[in-house]
């Protein structure tokens, strides 16, 4: 069985450094077929870098990646053009001419990939870009040249899509046509995708994978659905006493029935849930003497959850 089959990109231990600066740090991702896997991280967490190495724009320090199951450590020159030939991405956009209209700057990209005229026109109009237009590039705003390398990303229907922070730069609007464009493209072409963001909102309202970056190291990887299932709301009860918490928990466990009930500290009950009984909860408890002071909500979110965890990375080092 090829376990590689499922997967368009693995990385394994990727490790790139700067002299003695470690940019990525044993980084292992998994991007399955069809997924929109959203890299997250502060910034100078290593998004880029590993982007780049993914790329063959720079070479890894140590570790391996593969590519639609190939190990591109050890690919020859004539497989990794076929290979990055799959591959569409946004990182070597800067290479656009300044002097050069959009559709004259993506004619020269379609040219190189030997496309026909028609897909330039085409991507155009799906990143909302004019094609019959005297502007230049250079009097593009951000948000057009944000979309301009997105077309030209997207021009030769790429299996993988490799996007570095394509949410900045663009207004409201232009956040809503590229999030429509991404799922449509993963859900509807089979494409993969990888995009990274520091901002976890915006890889929320898209990706089904995320891995979470900071100083390099990967701290995370899991489906989103799962996150946002190990960061869902939990009923907190508060007491004065630690004999009071522990009966209180036995209670909620034998005669309530619950099953993730966790004793947080000597004051402090958490139930992994939201509840809809509390007060016959808490009536239970002031029959069994259990002096509860408090009883509330605690919502969780992801957004709380990335916090926590990439300030705690950085007190690490
Ligand atoms: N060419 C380089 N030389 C030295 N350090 C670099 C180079 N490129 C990136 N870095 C450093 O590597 C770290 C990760 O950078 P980067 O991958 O650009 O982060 P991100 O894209 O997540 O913001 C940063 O500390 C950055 O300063
Ligand atoms: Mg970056």
């Amino acid at each position: 069985m090829d376990l590689n089959s499922e997967y368009v990109l693995t990385t394994d231990h990727l490790t790139k450094k700067y002299g003695t600066q470690i940019s990525v740090n044993n980084l292992s991702i998994h991007l399955k077929k069809g997924q929109i896997y959203g890299l997250l991280g502060k910034n100078g967490a290593g998004k880029s870098t590993t982007m780049k190495m993914i790329l063959g724009l720079i070479k890894p320090s140590s570790g391996i990646y593969s590519l639609f199951g190939k190990d591109m450590s050890r690919i020859s020159n004539s497989d990794l053009k076929t290979v990055l030939a799959r591959v569409g991405n946004t990182i070597e956009s800067p290479g656009f001419y300044p002097n050069l209209t959009g559709t004259e700057n993506l004619r020269i990209f379609a040219r190189l990939r030997k496309l026909p005229e028609g897909t330039i026109e085409d991507s155009l109009k799906k990143l909302k870009l004019p094609y019959k237009d005297k502007k230049l590039f250079s009097e593009y705003s951000l948000g057009m040249k944000q979309r301009l390398a997105i077309a030209n990303a997207t021009m030769n229907s790429p299996e993988l899509l490799i996007l570095d922070e394509p949410i900045n730069g663009l207004d409201p609007e232009g956040i809503v046509d590229i999030r429509k464009l991404l799922i449509d493209l993963s859900q509807n072409h089979g494409t993969t995708i990888l995009i990274s963001s520091h901002i976890l909102s915006e890889i929320q309202l898209v990706a089904n994978d995320i891995g979470i970056i900071d100083n390099g190291a990967l701290l995370i990887e899991s489906s989103l659905k799962e996150l946002i299932e190990q960061n869902s709301n939990s009923f907190i009860f508060k007491a004065s006493n630690s004999a009071s918490i522990a009966r209180a928990a036995k209670i909620l466990e034998q005669q309530f029935k619950l099953r993730d009930v966790t004793i947080v500290d000597e004051q402090t009950l958490s139930i992994g849930h939201a509840i809809t009984n509390s007060a016959e909860v808490i009536k239970t408890f002031i029959n069994n003497d259990i002096d509860i002071q408090m009883a509330y909500l605690e919502e969780g979110t992801l957004e709380n959850y990335f916090k926590s965890i990439t300030n705690e990375g950085s007190h690490n080092d």
